[in-house]
């Protein structure tokens, strides 16, 4: 059964969860963050993060129950337009279905709370998981995007799109997404 994912606004008290990513050297080398870093100005990061949010990024923490399991966010300038991105936390949780779970109730997240009209994400081609998390999702195939390296394998961006009314149809009609 698919985990049941729930999302709470980043806020200050998730500061130290998101900056304990960074003692996570596999979280780091997938996202591209250095590893080791100072895990002092992580948290400063992080804290600035919920304290000063940028307009164009609406960052969601993700959680199973009251346990934390990675983030979700949305980003872009568009009202009606935005990139989804996501992560799951730590690694040890990889593989259990939760980035899939993660991505499909984002989806539900941008179309119902936020009233959004198109959702796109991208994903280095290399990275498997996440080209697969959005395969599954119900995204669609758009476009290659910019070359890129992954876990320095040099790759490229695949970009994915859904709109409300694509998403909506698949709401209808479940059997569409495919397992
Ligand atoms: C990408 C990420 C979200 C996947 O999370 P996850 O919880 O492992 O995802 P799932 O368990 O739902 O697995 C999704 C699919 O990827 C596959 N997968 C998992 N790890 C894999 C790996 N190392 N290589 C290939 N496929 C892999 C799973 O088998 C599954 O496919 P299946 O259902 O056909 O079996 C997670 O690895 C992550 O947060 N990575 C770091 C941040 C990142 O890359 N974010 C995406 C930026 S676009």
């Amino acid at each position: 059964m698919s985990p049941e994912i729930q999302f709470r606004p980043y806020s200050r008290e998730h500061a130290p969860i998101l900056a304990s990513y960074a003692l996570d050297e596999v979280y780091c080398a997938h996202e591209g963050w250095a590893y080791p870093s100072d895990p002092d100005r992580m948290l400063a990061w992080a804290e600035r993060l919920a304290d000063a949010p940028s307009d164009d990024l609406v960052r969601v923490m993700a959680f199973v129950g009251d346990d934390p399991v990675g983030y979700v966010d949305f980003q872009g300038d568009d009202a009606q337009e935005k990139e989804l991105g996501y992560a799951i936390a730590p690694s040890s949780l990889w593989g259990r279905g939760l980035g899939t779970a993660a991505a499909r109730a984002a989806l539900k997240h941008g179309f119902t709370s936020l009233r959004l009209e198109r959702i796109w994400a991208e994903a280095v081609e290399a990275n498997s998981a996440s080209v697969r998390v959005l395969e599954k999702s119900g995204m669609r195939f758009l476009r290659r995007g910019d070359d890129a390296r992954f876990l320095g394998v040099p790759s490229h961006y695949r970009q994915y799109e859904i709109t409300r009314e694509q998403w909506m149809a698949q709401q209808s009609s479940p059997d569409a997404l495919g397992a």
